[in-house]
């Protein structure tokens, strides 16, 4: 019989409880970055955040600039948590639309997870046409910082070929005829966190939610996940960010 209410956002949701930004990225770090993808935007500019998750990185553009914002997810709870942080940062502001779709059912987006295009390439190749002649794209992925052992990738369900080194998802970018304005990477304490936060949120539910029908199939995937973190993820999965410009 088919459960109706299944909800497959549902171990994403718990586990990001505690994450402001859905990255192991600091909030210095984000500033940092954000502060070169904002500059010059007017209140004539629309920022799209494809994959905003909570949109905590959009809400900080629209503190830094008067730009638009429009972000894009397929987990309504994490658009619930954006829309109500939004309104306790911006009481009365309209710049912010939030919509609950799957991204490539909606077009005129700039900058976002490649997660909502399937794929780093594919993010690049369609940003391209939707963005404005020097348009800014802010686009973070994953890269190997070492060869992935066939360990991990089997613990992981995942494939060599998935990413590539940092210096060469750069170097797609410019393949691709993007200008590449900057570039940064997680470090060890930022995926600490991240990591950390997203094991430590579904232990506290787990721990308080004992009766939840999923909980032993969720309890056994966070163990699995933080123990591939610890036995070969933090030393081989990176996390890049590439601010680029449309040529
Ligand atoms: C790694 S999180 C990044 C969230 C946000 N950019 C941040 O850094 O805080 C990726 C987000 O993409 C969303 N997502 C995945 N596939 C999507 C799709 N096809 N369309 C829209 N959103 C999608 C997920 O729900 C998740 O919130």
């Amino acid at each position: 019989m088919t459960n109706t209410n299944y909800n497959p956002f549902r171990f994403s949701t718990i586990a990001h409880s505690n994450h402001g930004y859905l990255s192991p990225l600091s909030r210095n770090k984000a500033h940092e970055i954000l502060r070169s993808l904002v500059a010059d935007l007017s209140a004539d500019d629309i920022v799209l955040d494809a994959g905003c998750g909570k949109a905590g990185l959009l809400r900080d553009v629209l503190h830094m600039s008067p730009a638009r914002g429009v972000g894009v997810d397929i987990n309504q709870s994490f658009l619930v948590e954006a829309q109500a942080a939004f309104r306790q940062d911006f009481p009365n502001d309209p710049r912010l639309s939030l919509i609950n779709a799957p991204l490539l059912e909606h077009t005129r987006p700039e900058g976002g997870s490649t997660h909502a295009f399937g794929s780093f390439e594919e993010c690049l190749r369609v940003a391209f046409d939707w963005l404005k002649p020097n348009g800014r794209l802010l686009v973070a992925d994953g890269y190997w910082k070492q060869a992935p052992s066939q360990d991990y990738l089997d613990a992981i369900g995942g494939t060599a070929d998935e990413f590539v080194s940092h210096a060469q998802n750069a170097q797609r970018a410019n393949a691709l005829g993007y200008n590449l304005l900057r570039t940064a990477t997680s470090s060890d304490d930022e995926w600490d966190e991240y990591e950390g936060r997203y094991c430590d949120a579904m232990m506290q539910y787990l721990a308080t939610h004992p009766d939840d029908p999923d909980s032993a199939k969720f309890l056994k995937r966070m163990q699995d996940w933080h123990n591939s973190y610890l036995l070969w993820g933090r030393a081989t999965l990176g996390f890049g960010y590439y601010l680029l410009s449309r040529t």
